[in-house]
């Protein structure tokens, strides 16, 4: 594994949330020393050589935390729009999430969400985590915690002195980050820099430099996976191809493509990513002239309850599959590098209310607490009534594919068969 070179994160977050919090919270920002005012709320002057040449302070930064997901199932209305999915994933969020997905039908009145503020009904999704045991059979990982999205601002010093301000996703907008057929790792991918695995010490710590795949080590306090999505938008794409990232011709009524008895999963991705890009430096730096929009740098940090395998990951077994140092973990897709984890974001916010926050000093305080953000108040929902949120029946997965408990035979939900 090669351990992190320390920039990237550094400059990101010197702490770790607790893994096994209901309610996230996230440990505070290193401070920066410098505070210029937001692009949104301060005038900026338009001549880029009469401004201060300083890095920004970080304002918009808000951690949304969402409890139990809101369905494990073998959906994707990103990628196979109408279909099951190839593989199982991890849903958070609103309770519109199906085989379709459109902006509006995030928008409907009956539809809730199990994430802090009420009117946040995006749906974050990843790919669910399988213990292999000796014997080739797989077994469910518990996920621990919810997840936590970071939500942050990276405008840089040109951006403030052109009076750039961080824009907020557009209805219909998705996104995703990874590459679920990845299996190798490079280090000048700027994408996969932005994926870490964290293994957790038993006092919910991090203890050591984050993997880059799944760590070939016992994790004790849990292993919590990050992964960070481009924050440069063209302005133009909401992620669908031509005439599938709007809502006028999508499956608006549930049926059309919605075709519940399907096997197969849709032949190619319908998912158009040009329209997002990462900054020169993964986090931080300049976007690129394609991409001159910035949107909220996103991170998702989840947690998987890995520590519950240690007892029979016995690495010198002679039944143990695992005595060349492989490791006994592996993804929803079949990926046992790690390399191949991604995630998914649907954007379901009520848009004014987003951008509102995005120029709120307060939603910018306290290392990343949600509670501070005046824009939130009237729309925060306790831990509580997170978790009362009704739970999705499952659509594909369930009765007629097992997820859950241990899989003999060694295969995922879909006929997904681990690597290699
Ligand atoms: C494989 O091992 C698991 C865990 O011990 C056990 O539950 C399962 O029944 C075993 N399967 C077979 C086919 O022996
Ligand atoms: C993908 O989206 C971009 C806009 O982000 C658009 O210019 C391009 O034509 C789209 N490609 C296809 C094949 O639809
Ligand atoms: C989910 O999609 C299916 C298939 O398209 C449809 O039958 C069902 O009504 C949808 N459910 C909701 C809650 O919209
Ligand atoms: C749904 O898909 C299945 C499998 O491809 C097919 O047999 C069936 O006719 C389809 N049903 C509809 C209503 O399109
Ligand atoms: C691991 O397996 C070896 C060989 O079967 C055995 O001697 C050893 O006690 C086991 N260790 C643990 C921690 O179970």
């Amino acid at each position: 594994m090669i351990p992190l070179s320390g920039i990237l994160w550094l400059t990101c977050f010197l702490a770790v949330p607790s893994a096994v919090l209901a309610a996230p919270q996230p440990l505070p920002l290193p401070a920066t020393g410098t505070s210029v005012s937001t692009a949104a709320t301060a005038a900026q002057p338009s001549d880029i050589s009469t401004c201060i040449r300083q890095e920004p302070s970080i304002k918009a930064f808000f951690v949304m935390g969402c409890g139990k997901p809101i369905t494990i199932d073998r959906l994707d209305p990103i990628i196979s729009p109408g279909l099951p999915s190839a593989h199982l994933h991890t849903v958070m969020g609103g309770s519109a999430f199906n085989f379709s997905l459109t902006y509006a039908q995030t928008q409907a009145h009956h539809v809730r969400t199990t994430c802090a503020v009420s009117r946040d009904k995006s749906n974050y999704w990843v790919p669910t985590v399988y213990f292999r045991h000796a014997n080739g059979s797989l077994e469910s990982v518990q996920q621990v915690g919810g997840i936590n999205v970071y939500y942050q601002e990276r405008l840089d010093w040109t951006d403030y002195c052109a009076g750039k301000e961080v824009l907020a996703f557009p209805e219909g907008f998705r996104m995703i980050a990874g590459d679920s057929a990845r299996r190798t790792y490079d280090e000048n991918s700027v994408e996969q820099r932005g994926i870490q695995f964290i293994c957790l010490l038993t006092d919910g710590q991090e203890g050591l430099d984050p993997f880059r795949g799944f760590p070939g080590r016992t994790c004790d306090g849990g292993l919590q996976i990050r992964i960070r999505f481009p924050s440069c938008w063209d302005g133009v794409g909401l992620g669908g191809f031509e005439g599938g990232d709007d809502d006028s011709d999508s499956d608006d009524d549930g049926n059309g493509n919605g075709n519940s008895t399907a096997t197969t999963p849709a032949p190619k991705s319908a998912y158009n990513g040009s329209h997002v890009a990462y900054p020169s430096r993964g986090d931080t730096g300049e976007c690129p002239p394609t991409h001159p929009f910035r949107i909220p740098a996103l991170l998702y940090e989840m947690t998987w309850a890995v520590d519950a395998f240690n007892h029979l990951r016995n690495l010198t077994s002679p039944e143990s599959p695992y005595d060349k140092g492989e490791q006994p973990f592996v993804f929803s897709n079949g990926d046992k590098t790690g390399y191949g984890y991604h995630a998914d974001f649907f954007n379901g916010w009520d848009v004014d209310l987003l951008q509102k926050a995005l120029r709120d000093e307060s939603c910018g305080d306290n290392g990343g607490r949600i509670e501070t953000c005046e824009t939130f108040k009237e729309f925060l929902q306790s831990s509580e009534e997170m978790n009362l949120v009704e739970e999705l029946e499952q659509k594909v997965t369930g009765e007629g594919e097992q997820w859950e408990g241990v899989l003999e035979g060694g295969v995922l939900p879909g006929g997904v068969r681990v690597d290699g």
